[in-house]
């Protein structure tokens, strides 16, 4: 059984490594951020409600996201075993997972300040199947559209400078005292981010074990 939550900074490389991971480990990747792009898209009334958090980088209401997460996680294919991405982001919804279901390792993407700014302003992200792009590193075949399914990129709103800087002082202020919560319980796997994205898939292979 593999349970596993990625905790990081936004632009960290987390989305990348863990559809990498999930597919190579046959579990459901589960990014909350995804799910809360797809119920804004669907005009659902949680997205509508988690909209405007998003749009200015700070986080979803914990009721929205847990009753988003939930949903998902109660789906079959999660009962053995999950990646969860981008969730908990606070210590209340750690909490509520810890009252969900134990974890198995917790990797934590440690990367400097001065990288994220770069890569998230250069990412381009398929709307559709969410598979994240870079101008520099990982630019798409034909510019402009996802090399899986054809569809036209885009740069996600809170990719811009103002709402990047309230991301990370989030991340800063709300989910990095994670870390502390995990290493009381001997969860956490710490993983150098930077260099390559296949460098950074080896060490993350090798954290999980
Ligand atoms: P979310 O979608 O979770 O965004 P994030 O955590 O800010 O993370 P990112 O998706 O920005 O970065 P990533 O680490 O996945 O990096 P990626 O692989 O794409 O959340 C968005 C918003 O939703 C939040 O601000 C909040 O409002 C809301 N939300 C979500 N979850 C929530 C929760 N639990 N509670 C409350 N609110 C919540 O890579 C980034 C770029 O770098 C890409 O261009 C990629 O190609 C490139 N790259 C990746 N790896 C490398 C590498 N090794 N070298 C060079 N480039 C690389």
């Amino acid at each position: 059984m593999h349970r596993i939550v990625f905790l990081g900074p936004p632009g960290a490389g987390k989305g990348t490594q863990a559809a990498i991971l999930a597919s190579a480990l046959g579990i459901p990747h589960l990014s909350t951020g995804d799910l809360l792009r797809a119920a804004v898209a669907g005009r659902t009334p949680l997205g509508l409600a988690a909209e405007e958090h998003m749009r200015a980088g700070r986080l979803v209401p914990d009721s929205i996201v847990l009753e988003i997460l939930g949903q998902r996680l109660g789906r079959a294919d999660a009962a053995a075993g999950f990646l969860l991405d981008g969730f908990p982001r606070n210590l209340a919804q750690a909490e509520a997972l810890d009252r969900r279901t134990p974890l198995d390792v917790v990797v934590s993407f440690e990367i400097p300040t001065v990288l994220l700014l770069t890569r998230l302003t250069q990412r381009r992200t398929c709307p559709k199947c969410h598979t994240a792009y870079n101008l520099t590193t990982r630019p798409p075949k034909v510019p402009n559209r996802c090399d899986l399914d054809g569809t036209e990129l885009m740069h996600r709103p809170d990719d811009r400078a103002e709402a990047v800087r309230t991301r990370l002082e989030v991340y800063r202020v709300e989910t990095e005292p994670l870390l502390r919560f995990y290493r009381g319980r001997g969860l956490v796997r710490s993983v150098d981010a930077t260099g390559s994205p296949e460098a950074v898939e080896a060490r993350v292979r090798s954290a999980v074990g």
